[in-house]
């Protein structure tokens, strides 16, 4: 039985903080060599910066070996079909690192590979950011449980996963979106399902105000992700209202911070120069992707 990490929910709610801590030791020091004389196969077909540096580096850092698929290289399910590159995946690596978009196609590539599949990114799920969110939240507060958590903006893949991650150790994620534009009924009822054991919670508001008020962290993403660059200008007055600023900031805990998995579009989902407000704490956030996914790659190996 092969381990994968398609969704959050693939690995149980207790065993996240644990891995967390493990992150935070790996951060700290400790070695591992759990990928000694192994090979990580990423393959993108989308545009990266931070996961393709962290799976690469990390690979690094456990002794193994990445090989990295640009988008136009594969062509998944279109020059050769899904099931074909996870068989061939699955003879030279030990780890495929996926990004891609319907959640199907990574499904459906796990289900024909034998080596642990990882998402990186789908139009559902980003379930590695949400290991990396929640380290940096634990390193900030202490811990997730009871933590007050607002995503003000678009319900995506990023809000998805972070829900399923902060419920899951008890925290509570307030997630404020206009109409069309809110969490997928499934999922907001599937982390509230997952979380139940730990006290955890996602709710689900329309007001960026009444998400903010009381939070340790207020957290963004881009208005338009990858593949829905057509609807831009859309997003763009649908959205507008739920920007990320210093005047909501203000409307928070006093000691607040602000977490966004870049890219940021400041002007759009936040004001200019927010990545460097005081509050801010998104470089590390950024960082800790290397961490959580090193700590991932070692578990599911
Ligand atoms: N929601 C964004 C996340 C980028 C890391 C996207 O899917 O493009």
């Amino acid at each position: 039985m092969v381990n994968h990490f398609l969704k959050l929910s693939d690995i149980a709610p207790e065993e996240i903080q644990p891995l967390l801590e493990r992150a935070i030791e790996l951060k700290a020091g400790a070695t591992s060599n759990a990928l000694a004389g192994k090979s990580v196969a990423i393959l993108f077909e989308k545009p990266s910066l931070r996961t393709k540096l962290s799976f690469w580096v990390g690979t690094e850092k456990l002794g193994g070996h990445p090989v990295h698929f640009a988008p136009e290289e594969v062509g998944l399910g279109r020059r050769e079909p899904i099931a074909d590159v996870a068989n061939v995946m699955s003879r030279m690596s030990d780890i495929a690192v996926i990004r891609t978009f319907e959640q199907s196609i990574i499904e459906e590539f796990a289900a024909a590979a034998s080596i642990p599949v990882i998402n990186a990114l789908t139009d559902l799920e980003h379930p590695c950011q949400a290991l990396a969110d929640t380290q940096t939240i634990m390193e900030q507060l202490g811990g997730v449980s009871g933590a007050k958590v607002a995503y003000i903006g678009d319900g995506n893949n990023v809000a998805v996963s972070l829900g399923y991650a902060v419920a899951g150790l008890g925290g509570h994620l307030t997630v404020a979106s206009p109409a069309g534009y809110t969490v997928p009924g499934e999922s907001l009822e599937g982390a509230n399902t997952y979380g139940a054991s730990a006290g955890g919670s996602v709710t689900q508001v329309t007001s960026p105000e009444e998400a903010v008020a009381s939070a340790d962290i207020v957290y963004t993403d881009v208005w338009t992700s990858m593949g829905q660059e057509t609807e831009s200008a859309k997003r763009l007055v649908d959205l507008d209202g739920y920007q990320v600023n210093p005047r909501l900031l203000d409307q928070a805990g006093s000691n607040v911070k602000f977490m966004h998995d870049l890219p940021a579009h400041p002007g759009e989902e936040i004001s200019d120069g927010l990545l460097y407000d005081s509050r801010s704490i998104v470089f590390d956030q950024a960082e800790n992707r290397l961490w959580a996914q090193a700590a991932l790659m070692e578990k599911l190996i």
